[in-house]
């Protein structure tokens, strides 16, 4: 068995959604203390909806493939939805990750939640 899935080579090589958001509704941004990688998400959001989302990351090849994934997972979902959405959830998409590499796909987790809040944040009346 390779380390790795297609899934994941296929989404590191040629990952979906990179890059930033002028004027994002939300942006939310984390690092893991121990790797030392991070995180950056942009949302765009419409009625509670996520209508775009892109992502720069300074981090690993499962970092990048984890949050492709992620990014395609939430687009053109409800904010209600995303919340949802769990690390285990985008692996189980990429069909797997090495032990060791799974805190990566929590990066991209953490981000997308974050960059939620931040959008909350700015909403709140
Ligand atoms: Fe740090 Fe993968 S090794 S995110």
């Amino acid at each position: 068995m390779p380390l790795y899935s297609a899934k994941v080579m296929d989404h590191f090589r040629n990952p979906r959604n990179v890059g930033s958001i002028e004027n994002a509704d939300g942006v939310g941004e984390v690092g893991n203390a121990v790797c030392g990688d991070i995180m950056k998400i942009y949302l765009k959001i419409d009625d509670d909806i996520i209508t775009d989302v892109k992502f720069e990351t300074f981090g690993c090849g499962s970092a990048i493939a984890s949050s492709s994934m992620a990014t395609e997972m939430i687009k053109g979902k409800p904010v209600s939805e995303v919340l949802q959405l769990t690390n285990k959830a985008v692996t189980e998409a990429l069909d797997g990750l090495p032990a060791h590499k799974l805190h990566c796909s929590v990066l991209a987790e953490e981000a997308i939640k974050a960059a939620i809040e931040d959008y909350q944040a700015k909403h709140k009346q």
